[in-house]
């Protein structure tokens, strides 16, 4: 009898261990640690992954694309079975892309596009479009573009080239302000308008600050620089940066957008050197990730709410579109503290 239990035991022993071996794999390649938002999907996503039963194999490539492609290749090593790949240049992944599929790995494009391939599942995101006009419509309201007379003077910041969403944040905030442009009502007294001239490439805050410092020449003569388009906050800080060393101040600062929430961020937002960010909730976005995860690896229908914007040069990649809101001085508190993305303490002003 003692012999048959324990003979029971063992086989059970064996049977949870083999069911903890083959736990599912799930690759989650994020860009870099350096923004504090990559930090948070990584975080987000390691941690509801492993709560569904995922085996999570979390990697940062620092920026770098080889370092990128590399870690996508040992997780295909690795024995993941879906990969999901927020990139870093969305068409520069190609061949390791050819490879998972050779080895049926389903791949989830996250946040970013995977452009110029084939070998992509699925996309999930923010809707990229409406980040960028909520931002231009916030400009609009706030300095009353449609009944002021104006002219305003503005100047214009894009995002990374090699990154699709730059281009959809972009396009959704100037089709709001651009009919005002085109009317003489907005002005941009440094003359660069067009995507190439005012794209920041890697998103990088001491790039965006020496642009502003090169831009504030043309407002050396003492003309008013009424508001600054930003796509994101890591640009909006470099811009915010340049004006308070120009010796801007809470009396002049121009209205400037943003987007992420990031927490030097929404502490400018407190004290009034920015005037808005778009919050995209990271948890949710995880959490619609690991829905996907899940479905694929069950063989369920995997839900999508766009099959028609993301051509991904390639085809229209079937999308899951979360939605982003904006942020103030007004709403901030109820959306990210008592939503328990921050805690008070971490959004105190010194
Ligand atoms: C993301 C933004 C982020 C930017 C820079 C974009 O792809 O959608 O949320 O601010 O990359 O990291």
């Amino acid at each position: 009898m003692k012999k048959l239990l324990s003979l029971l035991l063992v086989t059970i022993l064996l049977l949870s261990a083999g069911s903890a071996l083959a736990a599912n794999k799930v690759g989650v390649a994020m860009p870099t640690n350096s923004l504090q938002r990559w930090n948070q999907d990584g975080a987000n996503m390691k941690a509801q992954l492993e709560a569904a039963g995922y085996e999570v194999d979390l990697q940062y490539a620092n920026d770098s694309v080889s370092t990128q492609v590399s870690q996508v290749e040992n997780m295909i090593l690795g024995g993941a079975e879906v990969l999901v790949i927020a990139s870093i240049d969305g068409s520069s992944l190609g061949t390791v892309l050819q490879t998972a599929k050779d080895n049926n790995i389903k791949v989830i494009a996250y946040d970013r596009m995977l452009t110029d391939t084939p070998n992509v599942d699925y996309y999930a995101t923010f809707d990229n479009y409406k980040v960028g006009t909520i931002q231009g419509k916030f400009l609009e309201e706030k300095l009353d573009l449609a009944n002021a007379a104006g002219p305003f003077n503005f100047e214009l910041f894009a995002g990374s080239p090699d990154d699709s969403n730059a281009r959809y944040f972009h396009a959704g905030a100037w089709d709001v302000l651009k009919p005002y442009y085109d009317a003489g009502k907005i002005v941009v007294k440094s003359g660069q308008v067009d995507f190439e001239t005012i794209a920041i490439l890697g998103w990088q805050t001491k790039d965006a600050q020496a642009r502003m410092d090169n831009l504030l020449t043309n407002y050396a003569d003492g003309t008013k620089l009424d508001a600054v388009l930003s796509p994101n906050d890591s640009l909006a800080l470099g811009i915010t940066n340049s004006l308070q060393a120009a010796g801007y101040t809470l009396e002049n600062f121009p209205v400037i957008t943003g987007q992420d929430c990031d927490v030097a961020n929404t502490k400018n937002i407190i004290q009034g050197y920015q005037a808005m960010s778009v919050f995209k909730d990271t948890r949710t976005l995880a959490a619609q990730v690991v829905t996907m995860v899940d479905a694929i690896l069950k063989g369920e229908e995997v839900p999508v709410n766009d099959t028609t914007t993301y051509d991904n040069g390639v085809f229209v990649i079937p999308s899951f579109l979360c939605d982003p809101v904006f942020a103030d001085v007004n709403n901030y508190k109820e959306l990210l503290i008592d939503s328990g993305y921050y805690t008070e303490d971490q959004l105190k002003v010194e």
